[in-house]
């Protein structure tokens, strides 16, 4: 009964949101724009090429990439993140679930999995996919959710710290709807492995006006829809080991890709 709520709860707001673009001058319209992607995508069955997510950052670079990624099967997913689906027991908490690729997978391995997400439209694709998705932010985590004895963020959920500000509100709501003894996973990215100049010189950029390098402001688009700006965090190891110091959590283990992809490992204190 509280999934069809949401359900309901969560079409009327897309329902808002075509009104207010019919309705409005032009110019981009704000609203749930990662949410228009993800289900844009999911109607044209997740084919690769169809839809594109464009994410624009607040030094004006935009990139595209295919929002296929988003429903993947586990075999292309970073192998970081494939083992450690495999290692994963108990009930599972999945932050910023998005599609639910990852809470499918886990759900079909037998976990009993929620998934959370602050896009209503990631929330309906994903409960469209048979995960029980709830709308809510990582700094904010709704009632009925407790106890869980996994917690995952995927997809360089990692990101969801967001800035210096924000990590100690997300660790401390992540660590009070925790088991006593649960682990929480997470991937990343270190974002001193780019060579691109670019990036290079966002990261001075962000050094020169007090922030982390790799604290992007960014915003997605879809269509005519634009999120709202927002951080999203690319830590170092050394950084990431410094925001976690002071939290509930304990930062035990760092796993690594070749290509400045990590997962962290850590368990409630
Ligand atoms: C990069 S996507 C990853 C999605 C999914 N984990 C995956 O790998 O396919 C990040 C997700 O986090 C969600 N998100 C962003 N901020 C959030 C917040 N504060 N709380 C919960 N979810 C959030 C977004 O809506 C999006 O679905």
């Amino acid at each position: 009964m509280g999934g069809r709520r949401n359900w309901v709860g969560v079409g009327g707001a897309w329902a808002v949101i075509v009104e207010r673009m019919r309705e409005s001058v032009p110019g981009p319209v704000m609203g749930d724009a990662f949410g228009g992607v993800l289900r844009a995508c999911h109607e044209v069955g997740a084919r690769t090429g169809a839809v594109f997510q464009i994410i624009e950052r607040d030094d004006g670079h935009i990139a595209a990439s295919d929002a296929a990624v988003y429903f993947a099967p586990v075999e292309d997913w970073p192998e970081l993140e494939r083992h450690a689906c495999e290692e994963i027991t108990g009930r599972v908490l999945d932050v910023g679930c998005g599609a639910g690729r990852h809470a499918s997978v886990l759900i079909a391995a037998g976990a009993g999995v929620i998934g959370l997400d602050s896009s209503p439209g990631a929330v309906a694709v994903a409960q469209a996919r048979g995960v029980d998705a709830r709308l809510g932010s990582a700094s904010a985590i709704p009632v009925g959710i407790d106890a869980m004895d996994t917690v995952v963020l995927f997809g360089n959920g990692i990101g969801l710290l967001g800035s210096p500000q924000q990590a100690p509100v997300v660790l401390a709501e992540l660590a009070r709807v925790a088991a006593p003894g649960a682990r929480l996973l997470g991937s990343g990215l270190d974002p001193s492995v780019t060579t691109n100049p670019i990036h290079l010189a966002y990261h001075d950029h962000n050094r020169q006006r007090g922030r982390m390098p790799g604290q992007l402001r960014l915003r997605v688009r879809h269509e005519r829809l634009a999120s709202e700006w927002f951080d999203y965090l690319l830590p170092s190891e050394a950084e990431l080991t410094d925001l976690v110091r002071n939290s509930p959590w304990r930062l035990d283990e760092m796993r690594h890709d070749d290509h400045g992809g990590y997962l962290a490992v850590m368990h409630l204190r």
